[in-house]
C-alpha cells in the first residue's frame, strides 16, 4: 500500500443481512411461507437447496431457523443503534416478498409489511444511515412455487414488477440504493433455496434453470425500468456471486476451463450490464438442446434496462482444473465447490481464504463492466467461543477483514470505481448454506445457539471498536496496522 492510498470520499461502509436469515417473525403481521421458511437445519437442508423438494408443508420434527431467526423483526431498533455506534454509512437489507405479498399476487399489498420496513427505514435515516435494499434475497412465496412452478413461469415476472413497483412507490424519497436479485447466479446451482424452483428426476435441468434465469433477468429488467421511471434518483444494481476461477494450472486447458466457468456466472450479469445474451451463452443453448422460449420485445426489454451499479459478494476464489487427479482435491466456498489452492487457507467451513483474489475479483469486474462497484458481501464465518468474562477476542476475524480491506484499497489504487461495501452479517444471523448460528460473522455477538435456544441478547466482539475506528478514519486506520 502506498501512502497515498485511501478510500474516497463518502465511500459506504457498513453491513448486510438478509430479511430470512434476521428477522424471524416468520408468520407475523400477515407474512406468508416463503422456500427459505421450508428449509430445516440438518442433513435434509442441503438436498431441498438443490431443488430436490417433496412437500411444501412444515414437518414439525424439524428445526426451522429462519422462523425465529435473531428475531431483527423485534430487535431493529437496538441493533440499528449499535451499527449506527460503529458509525456505518449504510446498510443492506433485503425486503421479504411475502411480508409485502403474502401470496405473491394478492390484490393489495399487506400493509403491515410495509409499515415494518417504514420503520426500519426511518430508525436507519435517524442515525444518517444509507438504506441499500435488495428487492428479492433467495426468498419466493410458497404459494407462488406451488401453483405456478415459481421462476420456471413467466406468470412471476409481472408478479415481481408489481411487487417491485409497490415498494418503490412506498419507499421513494427513503431509499436510494436499490439491487434487484441476490447472488442471482445461485440459482444454478441452489435452485430452490436461490429461486424456489424444484426439480424432477427426469426433468432437463439446464432447459428448466435457464428458462428461470430468462424470467429472472426480464424481471429484473422490468424492475430496473420502474425504478427509472418513479424514482430518477435512485441507483439500482444487480448482485453477483463474485470469486474469479483460476487456471490451476498454465496448460492451456485448465485457462479455458477457468475462464468457462467464470462466464457460466458472468452470464447473467452480461446480460442484466450489457444488456444482451453474449455469444458464449447462444453456443451453449445450441449445444446443449436448450430451447429459450422468449417473447417479442424481450430482448429490446433486456438492452434498454441495464443496472447502474454492479454490485457482489466475495469470500472466496477458486480454481479449475481438466486434471482428474488434481479434481479429487474439492473444497467448498459459497456454495461452488472448487479444486483446493495449495496457495491458501481455508475457513473452519473450508471456504477459501484469499484476499488477493478480491483484488483480482474487483479488477476482473471492473474490466468487464466499467460500471461502479459495490461490494455488499463478504466476511469471515467462524465459530466465536466467549471468554468466562463473555468477551469475544475474534482477532481472526479482524486479521481477516483488515487483509481484505487492504486488498480493496489496492483494487482502487487500481482505478477500479468501488463505491461501497457492506460486510456480511455484522451482527450474527443464520447461516444461509447450513441453517447454523454457530458459523458467525458479526461484530455483535448474538446469544443464540444451533438448536434455537439462548437469550438473544447481543454484545460487541473485539472487532466491533475495530471496525468503528476503519470507518471513522475512512481506513486510514489499517495503515498503522
Ligand atoms: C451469500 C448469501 O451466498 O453468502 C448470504 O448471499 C449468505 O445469504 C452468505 O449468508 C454467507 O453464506 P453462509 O452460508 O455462510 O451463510
Amino acid at each position: 500500500m502506498t501512502n497515498q492510498s485511501q478510500f474516497p470520499e463518502g465511500f459506504l461502509w457498513g453491513g448486510a443481512i438478509a430479511a430470512n436469515q434476521a428477522e424471524g417473525s416468520y408468520l407475523a403481521d400477515g407474512k406468508g411461507l416463503t422456500n427459505v421458511d421450508l428449509l430445516p437445519a440438518g442433513e435434509k437442508r442441503r438436498a431441498m437447496m438443490e431443488g430436490k423438494v417433496d412437500s411444501f408443508t412444515l414437518n414439525h420434527e424439524n428445526f426451522y431457523p429462519s422462523h425465529d431467526a435473531i428475531d431483527f423483526y423485534h430487535h431493529y431498533k437496538e441493533d440499528i443503534a449499535l451499527f449506527a455506534e460503529m458509525g456505518f454509512k449504510a446498510f443492506r437489507l433485503s425486503i421479504s416478498w411475502a411480508r409485502i405479498f403474502p401470496n405473491g399476487d394478492d390484490e393489495q399489498p399487506n400493509e403491515a409489511g410495509l409499515a415494518f420496513y417504514d420503520r426500519v427505514f426511518d430508525e436507519l435515516r435517524k442515525h444518517g444511515i444509507e438504506p441499500v435494499v435488495t428487492i428479492a434475497h433467495f426468498d419466493v412465496p410458497v404459494s407462488l412455487i406451488e401453483r405456478f412452478g415459481s421462476w420456471k413461469s413467466r406468470k412471476l415476472v409481472d408478479l415481481f414488477e408489481t411487487y417491485a413497483r409497490t415498494i418503490f412507490e412506498r419507499y421513494q424519497g427513503k431509499v436510494k440504493y436499490w439491487m434487484t436479485f441476490n447472488e442471482i447466479n445461485m440459482l444454478l446451482h441452489l435452485p430452490f433455496m436461490g429461486a424456489g424452483i424444484v426439480l424432477q428426476e427426469d426433468e432437463d435441468r439446464n432447459q428448466a434453470l435457464y428458462q428461470a434465469a430468462h424470467h429472472q433477468l426480464l424481471a429484473s429488467a422490468k424492475a430496473v425500468k420502474a425504478a427509472r421511471e418513479m424514482m430518477p434518483e435512485a441507483q439500482i444494481g444487480c448482485m453477483l456471486a463474485a470469486g474469479m476461477n483460476y487456471p490451476y494450472s498454465c496448460n492451456p486447458e485448465d485457462v479455458w476451463k477457468g475462464m468457462d466457468k467464470d462466464r457460466e456466472s458472468f452470464f447473467f450479469i452480461d446480460v442484466q450490464s450489457r444488456g444482451t445474451y453474449p455469444g458464449y451463452a447462444k453456443r451453449f443453448f445450441k449445444e446443449n438442446n436448450i430451447d429459450i422460449q422468449m417473447e417479442d420485445g424481450d430482448l429490446e426489454l433486456l438492452k434498454e434496462n441495464t443496472v447502474d451499479y454492479i454490485g457482489f459478494s466475495y469470500y472466496s476464489s477458486r480454481c479449475a482444473s481438466t486434471d482428474p487427479e488434481v479434481l479429487k482435491n474439492q473444497t467448498s466456498g459459497n456454495v461452488f465447490g472448487s479444486v483446493r489452492n495449495p496457495y491458501t487457507k481455508v475457513s473452519e467451513w473450508g471456504w477459501t481464504i484469499d484476499p488477493k483474489g478480491f483484488r483480482i475479483t474487483a479488477n476482473q469486474l471492473w474490466d468487464r463492466y466499467q460500471k461502479p462497484l459495490f461490494v455488499v458481501e463478504n466476511g469471515l464465518g467462524a465459530v466465536d467461543t466467549p471468554e468466562t468474562d463473555g468477551t469475544i477476542q475474534d482477532d481472526y476475524r479482524i486479521a481477516y477483514l483488515r487483509a481484505h480491506f487492504k486488498e480493496m484499497l489496492e483494487a482502487i489504487e487500481d482505478g477500479v470505481e468501488i463505491i461501497g461495501y457492506t460486510s456480511w452479517g455484522p451482527i450474527d444471523i443464520v447461516s444461509a448454506s447450513t441453517g447454523e448460528m454457530k458459523k458467525r460473522y458479526g461484530y455483535i455477538y448474538v446469544d443464540r445457539n444451533n438448536d434455537g435456544s439462548g437469550t438473544l441478547q447481543r454484545s460487541k466482539k473485539k472487532s466491533f471498536d475495530w471496525y468503528k475506528e476503519v470507518i471513522e478514519t475512512n481506513g486510514a486506520s489499517l495503515e498503522k496496522e
